[in-house]
């Protein structure tokens, strides 16, 4: 999809589609009331008959309207306009988009309304259209989606910088590319994404964008001791890859933050011997949906070079069952020299994060960002609307906290007492890899706590955020891409 951006008279823009955000409750607006002049009643007509409330993302496609020499009118819910965050900037220029593949639209313009700056207006049209424009069907012979949208027109009807519109959409065709980059990640069945699969993919990505990538093999997790990791992935025929990533060249020389991303790459979770259920298991293949909201992110700093450098880490491997796989009880040493009992398999995302988090701190990281699908407590907890966030950096916590209303990605604070911490003692090694029922979220987090130390960090829980099951109105139903603008935001 193109983005493009026009000034000047939206009756004369020659697109397919003119979609106009209409606000709840506005009826006396200027522009609002000049539409309804040009369509000679045709807007006021749908809206006081109340054919359409424009709520919040609904749409309604006027066909052929007078006055207008684009051949659809979409009236797109803005929702009320004291909530009208950049978030829901996004959704609404999604939601045209979604809305207007069905009909037989190529281009499509958006008109911008409320009062968010140009250049981050820009952007943030530009990432819901390419958030919308994603299908995941990849694997589909017929039946295809293949009305895709070909251009997408940014309307401004006010004077706006030229400059700062172009860097806009510049910014938002990256961070909304790399979104759908790790949803198609996401999305790929384990037997197509295997872990060396995915270091593949990091690596052709990375010669394409100017990113740094290494991939660190067995052999030498084995010689380094990273005994946690190598545990989890014991039990399959497909070899472990840590996936190492930066940003800068010279990073670690230059004195100042380092930050590190840490993704869980679970390319398929059983459960190893503790095998889970079968209902819904095949949902495990999003497992790695935390390494690819790393890689997503990672691809975009790459491009938007942040003035701090960034490192990422993605262990990736499989968890399954066989004879050679771990046993509940088994006790390993880890990279950090602190031992686990391992009491159950399927807590497996906590062991390969444990040495990749460890090892992030051997890199000279000094702050540590992880993401992970991690616990079902955590969905238990909070839903599908926020992902769980924990960690020893209150500072980066509340800024991470602050950035959802631009990031439209949601994110509630779980605490991380010292309280939590005797559920995850054990009588033989040092620490044992969970709890008893209660609290698992955050025993989950206390876990990983083990192996940062001191180093200021904080960790994500997606498990409950990474799939969207219904569709949205904005986007199609799979992998949701939670965690890349989160990363990407941070770093801005
Ligand atoms: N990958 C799962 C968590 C998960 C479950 C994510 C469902 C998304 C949907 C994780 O590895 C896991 O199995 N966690 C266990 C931990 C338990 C054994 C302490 C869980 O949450 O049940
Ligand atoms: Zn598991
Ligand atoms: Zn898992």
């Amino acid at each position: 999809m193109q983005i493009e951006h026009r000034l000047g008279d939206y009756k004369e823009i020659a697109c397919d589609l003119l979609a106009y955000p209409v606000f709840e409750g506005e009826t006396r607006d200027a522009s609002l009331d000049l539409l309804n002049r040009i369509t000679r009643g045709a807007v006021n007509a749908v809206l006081s008959s109340g054919e359409f409330k424009p709520e919040f993302c609904k749409t309604c496609n006027i066909f052929k309207p007078a006055g207008l020499k684009a051949r659809h009118l979409l009236l797109v819910g803005a929702g009320k306009k004291s909530q009208f965050n950049p978030a829901r900037l996004r959704q609404v220029a999604g939601a045209a988009v979604r809305s207007a593949k069905p009909s037989a639209v190529k281009t499509i313009g958006f008109l911008f309304r409320g009062d968010h700056p140009a250049g981050l207006a820009s952007r943030l049209a530009a990432e819901g259209a390419l958030y919308a424009n994603y299908e995941s069907d990849i694997y589909k012979t017929r039946n295809k989606e293949e009305r895709e949208i070909e251009t997408f027109l940014l309307l401004f009807g006010r004077k706006v910088a030229q400059a700062e519109v172009r860097e806009g959409i510049r910014r938002g065709t990256i961070v909304g590319d790399a979104t759908n980059f790790a949803r198609t990640l996401a999305n790929e069945p384990s037997n197509i994404l295997t872990p060396s699969q995915f270091a593949a993919r990091a690596l052709t990505v990375a010669s394409q964008t100017g990113l740094i990538a290494r991939v660190m093999e067995r052999e030498e997790m084995e010689k380094l001791g990273m005994n946690t990791l190598l545990a989890v992935s014991r039990g399959s025929e497909e070899p472990p890859k840590l996936i190492i990533l930066q940003t800068h060249k010279d990073q670690g020389k230059k004195r100042g933050p380092l930050y590190a991303f840490v993704g869980k790459g679970v390319t398929f979770d059983s459960g190893g011997i503790s095998i889970k259920p079968s209902d819904k298991m095949e949902e495990m293949k999003a497992d790695m949906s935390g390494g690819a909201a790393v890689l997503g992110a990672m691809v975009a700093l790459a491009q938007l070079r942040p003035k701090h450098p960034v490192i990422g880490l993605i262990p990736a491997v499989e968890n399954l069952p066989s004879g050679r796989a771990t046993k509940p009880g088994d006790v390993v040493k880890s990279y950090l020299g602190k031992t686990v009992e391992i009491v159950n398999t399927d807590a497996e995302g906590r062991l390969i994060l444990a040495d990749a988090l460890a090892y992030a701190r051997t890199l000279g990281a000094t702050h540590i960002i992880d993401i992970a699908t991690l616990t079902m407590a955590c969905t238990i907890a909070l839903g599908h609307a926020n992902a769980g966030m924990m960690g020893t950096d209150q500072k980066m916590i509340d800024r991470l906290r602050s950035n959802c209303r631009i990031t439209g990605e949601g994110l509630w604070q779980l605490p991380l007492d010292e309280e939590y911490r005797k559920a995850i003692r054990s009588e033989i090694a040092d620490i044992k890899n969970v709890g008893d029922r209660w609290g698992g979220a955050v025993t989950a987090g206390k876990f990983l706590e083990e192996f940062v130390e001191d180093t200021p960090w904080v960790h994500l829980d997606i498990a409950g955020v990474d799939l969207e099951y219904d569709g949205w109105t904005f986007a199609c139903k799979g992998a949701t891409g939670f965690g890349v603008r989160t990363l990407v935001q941070l770093l801005e």
